[in-house]
């Protein structure tokens, strides 16, 4: 788990007008070192860009040059991935390759990445729709709960709202139409105002809700109705669409339910599907992480599905297919798959040759050095330094990190990945918290406020155990 912390996320940075040098440099900011590996995924990102600029005709011939990434664990592999899916605003899925492997619940068929990516495309690009609709849709729901506060007259039926204080001096019994009609605009227009403001959002209002309680239905079958790209809750909501009934609700809570409404009646979900489909095919990423573990063509043991006959259904998906998903069937030809994993057991080779093929770029990743720990342990955005810093500063404690006290975590961190076992940076993980283990439990009662971390506090919390290794073993 990493923490994201508030604000951090370059909002404009957007991957499809980056040129391969920038999306190195934005990659810099989080992952230290592994100079090759982003310059792969910066030039596989940028063709793509680049093929959507060629004339069609030459288009559909350029393949995505796939890649993998090989490294041992803990050196930043996912780590690059999932920061190129926050910059992009391309769908982005990753799945472990090795869950395909496993029957039962968890062992879903291959295709089913295709729909789920494109299930996050669709997801986005409603959302961006939705965006575009919104100051459209705020002034529809403005005008609705206006009309439900204060109906308009003539149109029959007093006005129900249940608190009255502030509408009362419309009420004023007037037969002139115009007059009655100048009247009622002023006092909507002061409601307006109050509503803008806030002022009415713990008002009640009734207003035709859709009913939405669908009766249990329990899906027979394993993966019959996800094969079919069919979802039983659409179904059924399709079903009971029409029945409406009314409820009482507090103003902001309508104004909530309203815009989802009206974003649904101003976004044509057609053409939002259509786009989203166009999106996948032509900029969809899947990171198929843990390859290494579906490499080997010896048939499993046991109940499991064997390496091989994944490798067999991912290939027609990374060579070219099309699936059917409920938004529509998806070309998969031009999916980027950037496929990571250690290799430590298999090789690439022990892949079978034809998916070998599709994975043209191999791109190693480094182990991690000391000064690797200690550029990870402070430069990126939100290093684990930065985070603990920021978690204690929520209980008003102040920690000071000298300089020698990074030089000391790193090299505990090193000299446990060589003694044990070599986790890469996520060793780092377990050495801070250990580290300031009392810090953390103490919090809030810890004095003074301001705590200086040096090499001797480092010394003292970590070398009695780094020192035993069966402890080590356990601890860190
Ligand atoms: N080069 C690096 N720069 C910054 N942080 C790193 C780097 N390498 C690893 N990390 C940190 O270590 C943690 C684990 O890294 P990551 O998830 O990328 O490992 P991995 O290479 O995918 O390993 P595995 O093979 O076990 O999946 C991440 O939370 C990340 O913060
Ligand atoms: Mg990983």
């Amino acid at each position: 788990m990493v923490i994201y912390l508030a604000g951090d996320v370059d909002e404009d940075a957007r991957l499809d007008d980056m040129s391969p040098r920038q999306i190195v440099s934005e990659l810099d900011k989080h992952v230290v070192g592994q100079r090759n590996a982003k310059r792969a995924v910066a030039v596989a990102l940028r063709n793509r860009v680049r093929r959507q600029k060629l004339p069609p005709d030459l288009a559909v011939d350029v393949m995505p040059k796939n890649i993998i990434m090989i490294g041992s664990t803990g050196v930043g592999k996912t780590e690059i991935a999932r920061r190129l899916a926050r910059m992009s605003n391309s769908p982005f899925l990753k799945v472990e390759a090795s869950k395909f492997t496993e029957v039962g619940y968890v062992g879903r068929d291959v295709e089913s990445m295709i729909r789920d990516l494109t299930e996050i495309s669709v997801e986005m690009t409603r959302q961006e729709k939705s965006e575009e609709v919104a100051e459209k849709a705020e002034l529809n729901v403005e005008e609705r709960i206006l009309d439900l506060l204060l109906p308009p007259p003539r149109s029959g039926g007093g006005y129900f709202d249940f608190d009255s204080e502030s509408i009362e001096e419309e009420q004023k019994p007037e037969d002139d139409e115009p007059a009655k009609d100048e009247q009622f605009q002023r006092t909507r227009e002061k409601l307006r105002t109050q509503l803008r403001s806030g002022k009415l959002d713990n008002r009640l209002i009734e207003l035709e809700v859709r009913e939405k309680n669908f009766p249990v239905i329990e899906v027979a079958g394993p993966q019959g109705v996800e094969e079919m790209g069919i979802n039983m809750k659409d179904m059924l909501g399709n079903l009971f669409q029409g029945r409406t009934k009314r409820r009482k609700m507090r103003v902001d809570e309508a104004i909530e339910y309203m815009m989802q409404e009206e974003e649904e009646r101003l976004i044509d979900m057609e053409q939002v599907a259509r786009a989203a489909i166009e999106r996948v095919e032509n900029s969809g990423i899947i990171f198929l992480d843990e390859i290494d573990k579906i490499a080997g063509r010896e048939s499993g043991h046991g109940p499991d599905v064997s390496r091989e006959g994944v490798q067999r259904d991912i290939l027609p998906i990374v060579e070219g297919t099309t699936v059917n998903s409920r938004y529509g069937m998806v070309r998969t030809d031009h999916i980027l798959f950037i496929a990571a994993g250690a290799f430590h057991v298999s090789k690439p080779s022990d892949l079978i040759p034809e998916l070998q093929g599709r994975f043209p770029i191999r791109v190693e990743l480094e182990s991690l050095t000391i000064e690797d720990f200690k550029r990870i342990l402070t430069e990126p955005r939100n290093a684990l330094i930065k985070q603990y810093q920021a978690m204690m500063e929520t209980e008003g404690v102040t920690i000071d990190f000298t300089n020698d006290a990074i030089d000391s975590i790193a090299n505990f961190a090193a000299q446990v990945n060589q003694q044990t076992e070599d986790i890469g940076a996520r060793r780092l993980q377990t050495i801070m918290e250990k580290l300031l283990e009392e810090i953390s439990f103490e919090g809030p009662d810890l004095e003074p406020k301001k705590q200086r971390i040096d090499e001797a506090y480092v010394e003292k919390m970590l070398s009695a155990t780094v020192k035993d290794q069966d402890l080590s073993r356990y601890i860190l």
